[in-house]
C-alpha cells in the first residue's frame, strides 16, 4: 500500500500527480479541463480538497456545487463563488438572474478568468445535478480556455 498523499488520502497519490500537473499548465498559461469520475462516495470530493490544501495559496480557488434538487438552482455554482471573482462579473450575474440573455455572462466569466493576476482554480462540483445554463457555461468554457490561466475541475 502507498503512503497517503495529500490530506491524508489513501492510494491517490497517481491523481494527485495528474492534477498537479494540470496546475502547472494552467499557472504556464494554457487552461485545463479535468473531469473526475466515479461512483458515488469513491473520493471526488476527497481528492479535490486534498488538492485544494497542497496548493501554494498564490492561486485563486472558486468552489461551486450542484444540489440534489428537483428544481436546480440557475447557474448555482456560479452563484456560489461569483462573490469572490471581480465586479463587473457578479454585475453580469446579476443581470443575467433578473433575465438577462446567459451568453454575454459567459463572456464575462471567461474574461474574469482571463484578467491579470491570479491563475484560478474553478471547481464545480456534482456536475450531474446540474442546471442547463451550468452545463453549457462548462462546454463554452471547455473550447475557450486554452490560453487562460485556469484549472476547472469538474465532479
Ligand atoms: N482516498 C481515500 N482515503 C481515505 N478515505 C477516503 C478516501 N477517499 C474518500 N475517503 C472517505 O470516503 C468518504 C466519501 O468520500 P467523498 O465524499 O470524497 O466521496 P465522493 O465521491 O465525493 O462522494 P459523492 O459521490 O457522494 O459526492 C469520506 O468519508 C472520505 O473521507
Ligand atoms: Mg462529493
Amino acid at each position: 500500500m502507498s503512503k497517503p498523499a495529500e490530506g491524508g488520502l489513501l492510494e491517490r497519490d497517481d491523481v494527485l500527480s495528474q492534477l498537479n500537473d494540470a496546475l502547472r499548465s494552467a499557472a504556464n498559461g494554457v487552461g485545463r479541463l479535468v473531469l473526475l469520475s466515479g461512483e458515488a462516495g469513491v473520493g471526488k470530493t476527497s481528492v479535490i480538497q486534498g488538492f485544494v490544501s497542497g496548493l501554494s495559496g498564490r492561486e485563486r480557488v472558486l468552489i461551486g456545487s450542484c444540489d440534489p434538487l428537483t428544481t436546480p438552482r440557475p447557474l448555482g455554482p456560479l452563484v456560489d463563488v461569483a462573490g469572490h471573482m471581480g465586479p463587473l462579473l457578479k454585475k453580469a450575474l446579476d443581470q443575467t438572474l433578473a433575465g438577462a440573455e446567459v451568453h454575454g455572462l459567459f463572456g464575462s466569466v471567461l474574461a474574469d478568468l482571463n484578467a491579470p493576476g491570479r491563475m484560478s482554480i474553478l471547481v464545480i462540483e456534482d456536475a450531474h445535478w446540474a442546471d442547463e445554463a451550468t452545463l453549457d457555461l462548462l462546454r463554452f468554457l471547455a473550447y475557450r480556455t486554452e490560453h487562460v490561466p485556469v484549472l476547472i475541475l469538474v465532479s
